[in-house]
């Protein structure tokens, strides 16, 4: 993980860097650093924590410069303390390194470079790279291919910054499975884990691929590969504005990103829905869609969130296509050689577009020969771009570290994918209408359910300190026990445990007593009456229970404690609307504990290394 930023031009570079690194905070916040190039001299300044206190030395500490480097560092090797916080020096602290990724390696380069005489200070593998850069510079090279030569002897992951005070007018930026993208402005440039850092100083985009090199000039930049061979590189211009990536007056991001939802997932359907022929249109998926139609199996594989989304995606396809459909975690669908054919399709879902399992997985798939198809966010990503084809979700950036919008706005892909599937194999015009008609109506009702803000605030109040929490749901809400229970984890340190509600008799129902809650996930649909049994069993033993129930529910405020009346819609798409309660339920407890929702600890946004 770790975010990183690199600025050359006639700017002061350290306000540009300071902003880039809040920027990126999602992607780590265990501590933060500035490396910045002064009359040929290298200076650092460093701090363990987020980037407001790194801000907050840098009142006492003088540093400006017109070539900087600046990190914000989500620990993988080596504590979270101002030793191991990046940049990293070489031995004659002339060079200095940001990464983000691991180097696998990295014992084995440290012993050869100790051998040698190089003196390590932290316990990161990522400080063996300026020494191994500085050994080649010591027999003449010059710094581009200095880096060029170490990277041929690294193996892991990296996207990584090198300056070097002997050549201030410019700084090496590398990748290899880890992101970076260089922004190209007038007269000066930038480098950074991803666009959101330097969007407010350019829109014109270089997306970096595994194994280029690139050398950084203020007025241009030249590309190579490792093995030194040049490549032409295209500019994007992208659209992303600031306004998406402000908090735009919430408290919190993920408080923004949870209420944004109607907006968010009108995004996803735009265009999309064709509400006379009952079904949908995804451009990204036109060229292989009699493929997926006639695939006799879909793998989906995710992690997180993204992973619950793929649980709900199986039912919905299963249900409607017919086409046998397997959810898999990514970490585990790479390691155990998977039995893949050439006839399955496989989704890889992924808001970043960068999680390095998922990104795995989809390159094992794809030498399978395998349909390799892409749902993600960030558009540009690793993910998408490595795709044979895909849909973006157009959820728009996801700031907070807890996936909210991303989520809802997954499932809504995922239905109007199973809605062109299901149709071009048996559904009807009529069932295929009022699937499309039903998926309009959701933004309002989501709006209607945001609306109950207040009311969940107040049950909040009551839950904030128990210790644990059950989160119980039937068919297709069993997904949204396991998002509601992991949203509860992430953001308020409490113990939550998702389960499909009728298998809780089976274990978790022996911890229940009047110290661990039940949420469950009751609307009116074909397993209600089953759920309800559920509920009586709680109760039964003491359990306090919230309920998220259809607003025409009366029966179920007799039976539970505290209940949320949501409106109805049909059952594939009834998690985009259960999950919103749990969304904010999750929200206030960890606000009144009073804990950094936006930044939980020992998280990340985006998961770049294995
Ligand atoms: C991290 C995030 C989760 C996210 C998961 C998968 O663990 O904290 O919120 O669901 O990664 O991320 P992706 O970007 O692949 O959806």
């Amino acid at each position: 993980m770790c975010g990183i930023v690199g600025y050359i031009g006639d700017k002061n570079c350290v306000p540009i860097l300071i902003n880039g690194l809040k920027r990126l905070e999602y992607r780590g916040y265990d501590s933060a650093g500035l490396g910045v190039i002064i009359n040929h001299e290298c200076r650092v300044v460093k701090n363990k924590g987020q980037v407001a206190l790194l801000e907050k030395k840098l009142e006492e500490v003088s540093l400006s410069g017109n070539l900087g480097i600046g990190h914000t560092r989500w620990a993988t090797h080596g504590v979270p303390n101002e030793i191991n916080a990046h940049p990293h020096f070489n031995s004659s602290k002339n060079l200095l390194v940001i990464h983000n990724g691991i180097i696998e390696n990295y014992q084995t380069l440290k012993a050869g470079l100790q051998k040698f005489g190089y003196k390590f200070i932290s316990d990161t593998d990522s400080e063996v790279i300026p020494h191994l850069i500085d050994s080649f510079l010591i027999k003449g090279h010059s710094l581009f291919k200095s880096v060029q030569l170490a990277l041929s002897e690294v193996e892991g992951t990296y996207g990584l910054i090198v300056i070097y005070d002997e050549e201030p007018d410019r700084m090496i930026a590398a990748r290899k499975g880890s992101p970076l993208v260089l922004g190209i402005g007038d007269k000066e440039n930038f480098v950074a884990s991803d666009v959101s850092a330097i969007l407010a100083h350019t829109k014109q985009i270089v997306y970096l691929e595994d194994g280029e090199v690139v050398e950084v000039f203020k007025d241009h930049f030249i590309a190579k590969t490792v093995l030194d061979k040049e490549i032409e590189k295209e500019v994007h211009e992208i659209t992303m504005t600031l306004d998406e990536i402000d908090k735009g007056g919430f408290a919190h991001f993920m408080l923004k990103e949870i209420m944004e939802q109607p907006e968010s997932i009108c995004n996803s359907m735009r265009g999309r829905l064709l509400l006379d022929k009952g079904t949908s249109k995804l451009g990204g998926l036109e060229s292989v869609a009699d493929r997926l139609a006639s695939s006799s199996r879909i793998i989906i594989s995710a992690c997180g969130t993204s992973w619950h989304a793929g649980l709900v995606g199986e039912y919905m396809l299963e249900q409607f296509t017919r086409i046998p459909t397997e959810v898999e975690y990514a970490s585990e669908f790479r390691y155990r050689n998977p039995v893949v054919n050439k006839d399955d399709a496989i989704f890889f879902i992924s808001q970043s577009g960068e999680t390095a399992d998922t990104l795995a997985a989809l390159r094992e798939a794809k030498d399978k020969g395998a349909l390799v198809l892409g749902i993600c966010n960030a558009v540009g990503s690793s993910i998408a771009r490595e795709s044979i084809a895909g849909v973006y979700t157009h959820a728009g950036p996801e700031i907070g570290v807890a996936s909210t919008k991303a989520f809802t706005s997954q499932l809504v892909v995922l239905a109007l994918i199973t809605l062109l599937i299901a149709r071009k194999k048996n559904m009807s015009l009529v069932d295929g209408k009022s699937i499309a008609e039903e998926l309009k109506t959701i933004p309002d009702k989501i709006s209607k359910i945001l609306k109950l803000n207040d009311t969940i605030e107040e049950i909040a109040a009551e839950f904030k300190d128990v210790k644990n929490f059950l989160y119980l749901g039937r068919g297709y809400n069993f997904p949204v026990a396991l998002e509601g229970a992991l949203k509860l984890k992430e953001i308020s340190y409490i113990h939550a445990e998702g389960y499909p509600a009728a298998e809780m008799k089976h274990g978790p129902i022996a911890l229940i007593d009047e110290n661990m809650p039940a949420v469950f996930i009751a609307p009116k649909d074909s397993t209600y009456e089953k759920i309800i049994s559920n509920i009586e069993e709680i109760k039964a033993r003491k359990g306090r229970i919230i309920a998220i129930a259809s607003e025409n529910d009366d029966k179920i405020d007799n039976l539970v404690d505290y209940s949320i009346k949501i409106p109805d819609t049909i059952r594939m798409l009834m998690p985009i609307l259960t999950v919103i309660p749990l969304q904010l339920l999750a929200y206030h407890i960890a606000v009144k504990k009073g804990l950094n929702v936006d930044q939980p600890r020992n998280l990340a946004k985006s998961v770049t290394v294995e």
